[in-house]
């Protein structure tokens, strides 16, 4: 049974620790935040919620990284999230510094750790992660494209009045308003979306996608946690279980898509070990020109992260 480890006890982060601890299928979870007190009292109010829902993960909160001794999976959360008005690329400069210190320490503990990266600008924190850790492509990525695809997925839910559960839908690029909702990938039980929706009223959903982010921050103040927190908590899952489930993840890019030195949402295989595969989708020609815009404003994000 693994032992994971969670960054940052704030919404995201307690969110993806008792998300976890329901699936009862990791033996510890370490919840760490600078502010020790907060991370002790949200992960004991989570043990006590075991003998009621029924599970035996353990859930500890500490400031003191010697508690994240020999993680398996670490999913960093912490660092500042958006207000109204703000953009994800807004906050670069206090989230880079702390999600590179943040692996910085957890490396000092565990020697070989998979690191699923939460904190945003997203694949700008996800390249930053991998470039303190030293660790392989295949062990550090990010969760963006799960909620992405989550956010579309619910909304075609509410526009065809069908359980979520039946819609099945496929994401590309940047965590951020480039990314590419692909309605060619998209279906309701197997059947294609474009049968189903007329292609305006997609074209509004799309771009509903797009901003879906934007749109919680602007009626809570702050960014969303639980469609967060759960799509990180399946990313643990499917490693830890070995699914090798095919889910968007921001991931390294060397050379698939046209593209190298760059974090980006695309398909993976994930499993035991991490990503087992990068999946290469056959793209159409406006596809590939919206991910390349997509990935264009990546690259400007990680220019600016690398002249800090
Ligand atoms: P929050 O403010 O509720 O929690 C952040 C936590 O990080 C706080 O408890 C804070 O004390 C802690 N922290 C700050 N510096 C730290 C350090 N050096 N070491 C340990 N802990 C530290 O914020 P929330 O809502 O949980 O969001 C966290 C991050 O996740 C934000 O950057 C947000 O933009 C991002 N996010 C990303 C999403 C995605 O799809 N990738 C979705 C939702 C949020
Ligand atoms: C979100 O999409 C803020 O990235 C975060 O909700």
């Amino acid at each position: 049974m693994s032992k994971v480890t969670v960054v940052g006890a704030g919404n995201v982060g307690a969110t993806v620790a008792n998300v976890l601890a329901h699936k009862d299928i990791v033996r510890e979870v370490v919840l760490l935040d600078i502010k020790g007190d907060m991370a002790r009292g949200k992960s004991l109010d989570s043990f006590q919620q075991a003998p009621i829902d029924y599970y035996s993960t353990r859930l500890t909160g500490s400031e003191d990284y010697r508690e994240t001794a020999n993680s398996d999976i670490v999913v960093i959360t912490a660092g500042i999230p958006r207000k109204p008005g703000m953009s994800r690329d807004d906050l670069i400069s206090t989230n880079a510094n702390i999600v590179k210190s943040v692996t910085k320490s957890i490396m000092e503990h565990s020697e070989e750790p998979i690191i699923i990266v939460v904190s945003n600008p997203l694949d700008v924190m996800t390249y930053a992660a991998q470039e303190a850790s030293g660790l392989s492509d295949e062990k550090v990525f990010g969760m963006a494209g799960i909620l992405d695809t989550a956010r579309y997925r619910a909304f075609l839910a509410m526009e065809l009045n069908v359980s979520p559960k039946d819609i099945q839908a496929m994401l590309l690029g940047g965590h951020g308003d480039t990314m590419v909702p692909l309605p060619r990938y998209t279906s309701v039980a197997g059947i294609p979306i474009t049968e189903l929706v007329e292609s305006s009223r997609l074209d509004e959903i799309v771009e509903r996608t797009k901003k879906g982010g934007g749109e919680l921050v602007k009626l809570m103040g702050t960014s969303a946690w639980y469609a967060p927190g759960a799509a990180a908590a399946q990313m643990v899952a499917a490693i830890v279980r070995d699914e090798d489930r095919i889910f968007p993840c921001c991931a390294k890019l060397n050379g698939e898509y046209g593209l190298s030195d760059i974090f980006l949402g695309i398909p993976v295989k994930l499993g035991k070990g991490g990503i087992k595969e990068v999946l290469e989708l056959k793209l159409e020609k406006d596809e590939k020109d919206l991910l390349k815009e997509s990935a264009e404003h990546v690259r400007a994000v990680i220019d600016v992260y690398k002249n800090m």
